[in-house]
């Protein structure tokens, strides 16, 4: 069972920003990407279709023998994470944006969330904002384009700036400290926000959490991969395996496949 795989899927392939992670800390496990990019966004679908389409990509990566999966999508698991944990018998990783430490930290008492609407408007996203950003300026800003923009591998340019500029502003307005990027895509921006943003703003995201949740489930588990071998990583997509490809280096073993 320990030299299964770790499934992760996403809507696509921003949570390839939290396979590296992961792969960065867990350099010797199998794992196996799937990137819904035919169905992106998730963000503008209801919680119904997020969650069929989580079920859809669950069973494919199960079939494949994943001993864990990771949703490494907010959207899917601000909507999806519980169904799924009461679905399958193997533990779940989710995503969510990070709030706690953004709030913790702020010392102007204001933060800015970029996210897409279906996080932004999840009831987990509100429990979570009420607990721990209770008396804060919490600036929300549903990131529309954004994620059409990145699956188009269209990531440096000016469609992508002129949308940035516009959802910042009201974070800039309101004294934002801590950018909180609550969409697996986004990491892929953040050259742009270090261009956009000023230097004294903090930009967080949660793959380096998610990445050392994994390990610590992994080992109560009692699957963490303790083989010596060089790990196998498979990456799938049901759209332009180019464009993934182009995010994750030449060398990575990226497929199209019809799921
Ligand atoms: N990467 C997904 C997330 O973290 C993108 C959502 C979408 O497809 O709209 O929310």
């Amino acid at each position: 069972m320990s030299t299964n795989p770790i499934g992760i899927f996403d809507s696509g392939i921003g949570g390839t920003s939290i396979w590296k992670e992961i792969h960065s800390l867990l350099p010797n496990e199998n794992t196996i990407y799937l990137a819904d990019s035919a169905n992106a966004p998730y963000g503008l679908k209801t919680k119904e279709t997020i969650t069929q389409l989580s079920v859809k990509n669950t069973e494919y990566l199960l079939e494949q023998g994943c001993k864990l999966i990771v949703v490494a999508c907010n959207t899917a698991t601000t909507n999806t994470i519980s169904t799924l944990r009461n679905s399958y018998k193997i533990p779940f990783i989710g995503i969510e944006p990070a709030i706690k430490p953004a709030a913790l930290n702020s010392k102007t008492k204001a933060i800015g969330i970029l996210a897409t609407k279906g996080t932004l408007t999840s009831d987990l996203f509100y429990t979570t904002t009420s607990l721990y950003a209770h008396g804060l300026k919490v600036i929300e800003q549903v990131g529309d384009g954004l994620v059409e923009l990145i699956e188009m591998g269209k990531l440096d340019t000016e469609d992508m700036r002129a949308l940035l500029k516009i959802y910042l502003k009201p974070m800039l307005d309101a004294d934002i400290d801590y950018l909180v990027l609550g969409c697996t895509h986004y990491p892929y921006l953040i050259p742009l926000f270090l261009e956009l943003l000023p230097k004294h703003i903090k930009i967080i995201d949660s793959g380096e959490a998610v990445a050392k949740q994994t390990k610590a489930v992994l080992k109560k588990n009692n699957i963490l991969n303790l083989h010596r071998s060089i790990s196998k990583n498979h990456f799938y997509s049901n759209g332009n395996p180019e464009i993934l490809k182009n995010i994750l280096g030449k060398n990575c073993d990226v497929q199209y496949l019809n799921f």
